[in-house]
């Protein structure tokens, strides 16, 4: 199973390559390989995150060869770009980004948490809760699992804010997955200190997921006890400068939130430079202050994705497992109303239900073999190729 295509280098110029799948060309950064022309690599975010030998990348060309020219064929057809919102926002989605759709595997690896977000789950004051922490030697086999036997070429290491994983192991983790398991590493620690960031991309993350959740400081500091917007906002801008890709966004259906603090959020993500956008409705969980909230529309969701297409075409939108919560049609709708990415978990099977920010998460429930067929069949059934090509 591949969620990627490999691409052959046909250019080196200064650490930018040019990359060659069946004709197309496209541009990325390498800063991990010693690269010649000819050379067969794997791209995702913009960076070579794996190279491999002719033998290795020849059959999985062959394999995707056919495939490749039907899927954009299928694309193409239902793309047409007059019309409603969500059709202006599909066409310019293809305009700018083709058909690929970037699948990130995700491990949840500790739900313990230090802080106490009234939307949360798994808030520090859960006590219901029963925790876990996965060992960093769990961790890493878990991704060499994903990216060795799965295929995939893009993993996000997600947690609680929790300390107990300090400086050095998280240094350990993000080293030991670079040699054992090529994918682009993407951060979701939460708040934790610039320096740690900045010790992580030294030793090969280079996403990093953090969202603002809501552009209203006074919503914020209501919903974030003991912690100020301004404070996120300038770590966000902070792993942007250093040369993360930033993944950032917002919470949409907090209480005291309009419609036009939602468009302002999409806005806010812009700004920011945000090189992903996830945000997703709010699952209200019934052990948090929230429990009383509604959850948005299924309609509510689809807008924000279609505007925040319309407004930046060239960022990845993701279709977040809350919206798939929400609504079981939500990666098809999200895909075709702008969205190109999605999230497939690949936390073993017996931490998942744990992980348990809100209630019934969709997909949790199913082996990951069937999810990943199920997701692929969608994706086939619309035009889209599991793969993310670069700049
Ligand atoms: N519903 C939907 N999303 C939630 N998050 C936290 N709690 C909920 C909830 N009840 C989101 C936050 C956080 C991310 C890890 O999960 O936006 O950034
Ligand atoms: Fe912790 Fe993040 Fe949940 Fe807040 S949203 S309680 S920081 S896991």
């Amino acid at each position: 199973m591949c969620y990627a295509i490999p691409g052959k280098v046909v250019g080196i110029k200064e650490g930018i390559v040019t990359v060659d799948y069946f004709g197309e060309k496209k541009k990325a950064r390498n800063e991990f390989y010693e690269l010649n022309n000819g050379d067969y690599v794997y791209v995702q975010g913009g960076f070579i995150i794996q190279k491999i030998s002719e033998r290795e990348a020849l059959p999985v060309l062959d394999s995707w060869k056919k495939l490749f020219f039907k899927l954009k064929e299928i694309d193409f057809r239902l793309a047409g770009g007059a019309g409603n919102k969500y059709r202006r926002a599909n066409a310019l989605r293809q305009k700018y980004h083709g058909n690929s759709c970037c699948i990130h595997g995700i491990i949840e690896f500790s739900n313990y948490c230090r802080s106490n977000c009234f939307y949360c789950g798994i808030r520090k004051d859960n006590s219901a809760l029963a925790r876990y922490r996965m060992e960093p030697a769990e961790i890493i086999k878990t991704a060499s699992y994903a990216v060795n036997e799965l295929g995939f070429k893009a993993l996000v290491l997600q947690s609680g804010e929790d300390t107990w994983y300090d400086e050095k192991s998280l240094s350990h983790i993000v080293t030991e997955i670079r040699k054992k398991a090529p994918c682009l590493i993407i951060l979701s620690l939460g708040e934790r200190e610039e320096a740690l960031y900045r010790r992580l991309y030294d030793d090969g993350a280079r996403g990093a997921l953090l969202r603002f959740e809501t552009g209203r400081p006074d919503i914020y500091e209501k919903l974030r006890p003991g912690r100020i917007l301004k404070d996120r906002l300038e770590l966000i801008k902070k792993l942007k400068d250093k040369g993360y890709l930033v993944m950032t966004g917002f919470l949409i259906g907090l209480p005291g939130q309009s419609g036009g603090d939602i468009l302002n959020d999409i806005k806010l993500t812009s700004s920011l430079d945000s090189d992903m956008f996830s945000f997703g409705p709010l699952i209200p969980h019934p052990a948090t202050p929230l429990a009383g909230t509604a959850a948005p529309s299924v309609e509510t969701v689809l807008e924000a994705i279609a505007d925040a297409r319309l407004d930046n075409p060239r960022a990845q939108i993701l279709v977040n497992t809350s919206f798939e919560t929400l609504d079981a049609a939500a990666i098809r709708n999200g895909l075709m109303a702008g969205a190109n990415s999605l999230m497939i978990n690949v936390t073993p099977e017996k931490y998942r239900k744990f992980y348990d920010i809100y209630p019934h998460r969709a997909g949790i429930d199913l082996a990951i073999k069937a999810r990943i067929g199920h997701i692929l069949s969608i994706l086939h059934s619309i035009g889209r190729a599991p793969t993310d090509l670069g700049l």
